[in-house]
């Protein structure tokens, strides 16, 4: 059977979902491509505006993507968790791409809460239920103490 090509693709404010994007890319030998949103995000300002628009389910402006979804057969969405939903950056991919995603999986980390709900407002944006999914505390992140949740996450996407 033909080798199944695989894309990560993430956004990432502070670092958390970007280190789980590169250890989720080597489990799955997968490309990647990290979502750059053109709105300053830094500082308190930038959290609060970014709360805001996360709850209002606004879109932003992000950079033109290098990858076409439509030439891997698994795309694995990341996203930090902001107001309980997906980020703004990661709402703007899914809702521009919906139409060329293959099979999904979906990756967030958290302060603490929001898991469940940003993984339904990310299945039912796409139009796709996820073959996994795996939430990550950023206390978990920060302490290297995440490596078997990724390998499973890994396995679990059946690539
Ligand atoms: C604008 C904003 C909103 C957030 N909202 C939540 C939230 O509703 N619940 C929560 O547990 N954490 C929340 N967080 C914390 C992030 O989900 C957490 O720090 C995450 O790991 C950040 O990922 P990153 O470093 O990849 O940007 C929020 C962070 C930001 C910046």
């Amino acid at each position: 059977m033909a080798e199944r090509k695989c894309l990560v693709v993430y956004y990432s404010r502070s670092g958390n979902t970007k280190k789980v994007a590169g250890a989720v890319a080597e489990g799955l030998g997968a490309d990647v491509e990290e979502i750059i949103d053109r709105k300053k995000r830094s500082g308190p300002v930038g959290f609060i505006i970014g709360a805001v628009h996360a709850k209002l389910k606004k879109l932003t402006e992000i950079e033109a993507c290098r990858s076409d979804p439509a030439s891997y057969d698994l795309i694995v969405i990341g996203t930090p968790v902001w107001c309980g939903t997906m980020s703004c950056a990661v709402r703007t991919y899914i809702s521009r791409l919906r139409d060329r995603l293959p099979e999904v999986a979906f990756f967030l980390t958290t302060g603490s809460s929001g898991t469940r709900g940003t993984f339904k407002d990310m299945a039912e944006l796409s139009g796709k239920e996820p073959v996994a999914c795996l939430g990550l505390k950023q206390k978990q992140v920060r302490k290297g103490d995440w490596q078997e949740q990724v390998a499973d996450f890994v396995r679990r996407t059946g690539l």
